[in-house]
């Protein structure tokens, strides 16, 4: 029934081998999204996943020891950085992408070009604050007042920064953000919203919109676990519990949305809102789940306590339903993610997020101890 809690060694195994195969496969390109041919794309090194496959490979290399997966991760934060020195689209995800790289190299190797280029990213995540309306910017261009719930993720590069530096700005700045959030992204219910458009000079709230959810008043569950993990690492870094009560919020209203076989859909309200055609979005759930066993351990929680016990539910139906185990030449984990359904992008596919945060929670359940995020 548990499949994770029963064979927690061969699922890692499995990753492993799956490992082995996309390390082949993938070489030097930067994944982001496998179709139904099974192939990884090359996204461009600016784009906010690429981070995630070095990221799969510092974990296993981490719980292996295997030198073969750290020289395949090691010259990934240099060759995103030098996207710094040209004309680049770096937004509000560097933490997405410098965190699995040059954080989690230099935690694991001491090595001080790493710890440079992280701190780099975190003054360009902290010069995009707008402090009169306490809000990191997401994405460019004209979207001078535009906030997401993603970002919450990329707070744990600015506490990383604080900690690393000894300069408590970073951390001021996360915290300002994350305040923020729990005033305008949390509803009382646990649902979150995606974007909150401010008005970048006054800092007042405008409107809300529905982003990747089905409407501005919908349930993302790729936010809410965005969310969910984001505000307990934010407790983790502050010992605030309200950010604590926040998460649990969240991630009750997250696991009493589930269907019965525990894998989300890409927007829980998403048929309230008259969508005809409802994705499941495995990427959602894998998140979630490593977010659970975070919640979980930040709660002192025991084996087998409430939000542990939602994470296995979710990484079993994941591994049992969802896996591409038996497809050697799939060069993704997980099927069924969905990117951006309102515009039809990336719908039914492996997401390599997906896969980098399944990797990340059936590490964490072996034992791993050094987080990413
Ligand atoms: N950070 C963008 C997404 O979740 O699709």
């Amino acid at each position: 029934m548990n499949s994770v809690i029963k064979n927690k060694h061969e699922v890692w195994n499995q990753i492993k081998s799956k490992t082995d195969r996309m390390l082949e496969a993938i070489g030097n390109k930067s994944p982001h999204v496998a179709g139904a041919d099974g192939r990884y794309d090359d996204m461009r090194l600016d784009w906010w996943t690429s981070g995630f496959w070095p990221g799969i490979l510092w974990i296993v290399y981490d719980m292996t020891g295997d030198e073969r997966y750290k020289n395949a991760a090691w010259d990934w934060d240099e060759r995103l950085s030098e996207r710094f020195l040209e004309n680049h689209y770096f937004d509000h995800d560097v933490g997405f992408q410098f965190l699995p790289t040059a954080a989690i190299k230099y935690k694991l190797t001491g090595d001080a070009d790493a710890a440079r280029r992280a701190l780099f990213a975190a003054n360009f995540l902290a010069g995009r604050f707008n402090a009169q309306g306490s809000f990191i910017r997401a994405w460019n261009g004209d979207k001078h007042g535009w906030s997401i719930i993603d970002t919450m993720m990329n707070l744990s590069l600015l506490f990383w920064a604080s900690e690393e530096s000894g300069d408590p700005r970073f951390a001021h700045i996360a915290r300002a953000h994350a305040d923020m959030v729990m005033k305008q992204f949390i509803r009382e219910d646990g649902s979150v919203h995606h974007i909150i458009r401010f008005d970048p000079m006054t800092g007042e709230r405008a409107e809300a919109i529905g982003g990747q959810g089905a409407a501005p008043d919908s349930a993302w569950s790729r936010g809410a676990a965005w969310a969910l993990y984001g505000l307990t690492n934010t407790y983790r870094y502050t010992g605030n519990p309200a950010y604590l009560g926040a998460a649990q919020r969240v991630a009750n209203f997250f696991i009493a949305s589930l269907p019965d076989h525990h894998v989300p859909s890409w927007d829980f309200r998403a048929e309230r809102e008259g969508a005809e055609d409802i994705p499941r979005d495995s990427s959602a759930g894998s998140i979630a789940a490593s977010g659970l066993l975070e919640l979980a351990d930040a709660l002192h929680e025991p084996e087998g306590g409430g939000y542990g016990a939602a994470a296995r539910r979710i990484l079993s139906s994941l591994h049992e339903h969802y896996g591409t185990w038996n497809d050697s030449e799939h060069e993704g984990i997980l099927l069924e993610g969905t990117g951006h359904k309102p515009a039809g992008q990336n719908v039914n596919v492996s997401l390599i997020y997906g896969d980098y945060f399944y990797v990340e929670a059936i590490a964490k359940i072996n034992g791993w101890q050094h987080r990413i995020f």
